[in-house]
């Protein structure tokens, strides 16, 4: 304690950190998110150097990466009691507040919408699709694409690593992407092509986007468990698994090993909604859909993974294809509308319908909120036909 006084008496934040559990309101000036502080595990309360060796050599570097870990999975790594490492978890948590890193337990609804406002959206590259999500995905949030295959799922997440890296004014996250892909989908070819297409400096994106390619599902959990310290030093602003399911899925075959695997993947979705929250950046998800025989009773287009990552994620977007373009659902938001839209994927990732099968044509004549508004409301059928009509 002595030791974080000294650190943090010059510090201007000196009198929140002295005045205890108060409810933070809007006109107090701390910052909520993760800054480039250094706290050491070290100044955790009953965090001596023998623990602080332990808990780096079990991955954890950090008191922010402490902090989003769950005790369950921390009495294993170290061999301490749970109620231990809940002890020091919550030690991490505590002195997050103190330092004004991690907002206080109990706020204002005002300070909350404040804290809100630090959040940062970026296009998904699809006007359409940004107008489902009132913007774009959101820091913050986790943010859940599913659909079955084929349904646009990996092509929204090639997108997003070109988008991402746009200035903020530009409706980007002006920041690098930490893409985990568990199906070996990811083609820095197609990453590539998006940019060039875009006219964005591909190289440049290729450079900004870390692929970590994952065989099986411990290796999964180890790397999600490892993000904090990835994130840290690579200045990710958006993290991408795609898929987070299919390895589980996989692997945990059979009515026996259910339980297991929906525990393990409640530890993964719950410790990156506390990642996205902390370190304020944009988690996206992607998620198969329930398929035969799981599927023989009930909803086609439920879902896999059941209540676990329903629950989990912020938003969840539902994709099907429809023809050559592909329909995107609001399914669960606890703020935007229940509505859909449609897309298309193209050389420029995913794309609006209008502006692609008319580029040339609307270019300058049309007002981009007409386009927005007629986005789904384009037959197929009818549009054919009349083309067919006048084409002669
Ligand atoms: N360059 C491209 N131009 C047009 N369509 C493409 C291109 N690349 C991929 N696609 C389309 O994207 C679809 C695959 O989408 P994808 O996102 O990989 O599916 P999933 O939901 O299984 O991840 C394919 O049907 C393919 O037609
Ligand atoms: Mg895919």
């Amino acid at each position: 304690m002595e030791n974080k006084e000294q650190k943090y008496s010059s510090d201007e934040n000196n009198t929140r950190y002295k005045s205890g559990n108060e409810v933070v309101q809007s006109n107090s000036t701390e910052k909520c998110h993760a800054t480039e502080i250094d706290l050491d595990l070290q100044d955790i309360e009953g965090i001596g150097p023998t623990t602080a060796k332990k808990l780096k050599e079990a991955g954890i570097t950090s008191v922010l990466g402490l902090a989003v870990t769950s005790a369950e999975q921390l009495a294993v790594d170290i061999s301490f009691s749970k109620d231990t490492a809940a002890a020091f978890i919550v030690g991490a948590q505590n002195l997050l507040r103190e330092s004004n890193v991690l907002e206080k337990e109990f706020v204002t609804a005002d300070f909350v919408l404040k804290e809100r406002k630090s959040m940062l959206r970026c296009s998904t590259g699809s006007k359409s699709l940004d107008g489902l999500l009132l913007g774009g995905i959101e820091t913050q949030a986790v943010t859940e694409f599913y659909g079955e295959f084929g349904s646009g799922k990996s092509q929204i997440c090639h997108t997003l690593c070109a988008m991402a890296s746009r200035p903020q004014s530009e409706k980007g996250f002006d920041g690098k992407v930490i893409y985990v892909d568990t199906e070996g989908t990811f083609r820095p070819e197609r990453l590539q092509q998006i940019a060039t297409a875009r006219g964005f400096n591909a190289p440049e994106i290729l450079k900004n986007t870390a692929i970590c390619k994952v065989y099986n599902s411990t290796q999964l959990e180890l790397i999600i468990k490892d993000l904090g310290r990835q994130i840290n030093k690579f200045k990710a602003k958006l993290i991408i698994v795609d898929s987070v399911i299919s390895l589980h899925r996989a692997e945990y075959l059979g009515r026996g090993t259910l339980a297991d695997r929906q525990q393990r993947l409640n530890s993964i979705l719950h410790k990156l909604v506390r990642i996205a929250e902390i370190y304020n950046i944009a988690v996206v998800i992607t998620n198969q859909v329930q398929s035969s025989p799981d599927a023989f009773f009930g909803d086609p287009t439920k879902a896999a993974g059941g209540n676990v990552i329903g629950h989990t994620s912020t938003y969840r977007i539902y994709l099907r294809k429809s023809g050559e373009n592909r329909i995107a659902k609001m399914i669960d938001s606890p703020y935007h509308p229940y509505s859909d839209t449609s897309f298309t994927i193209n050389n420029r990732g995913i794309d609006d319908v209008e502006d692609y099968m008319n580029r040339e044509k609307l270019e300058g004549l049309l007002d981009p909120n007409l386009q927005l508004d007629t986005v789904g409301g384009i037959e197929e059928n009818g549009f054919n036909d009349s083309k067919k009509k006048y084409s002669g």
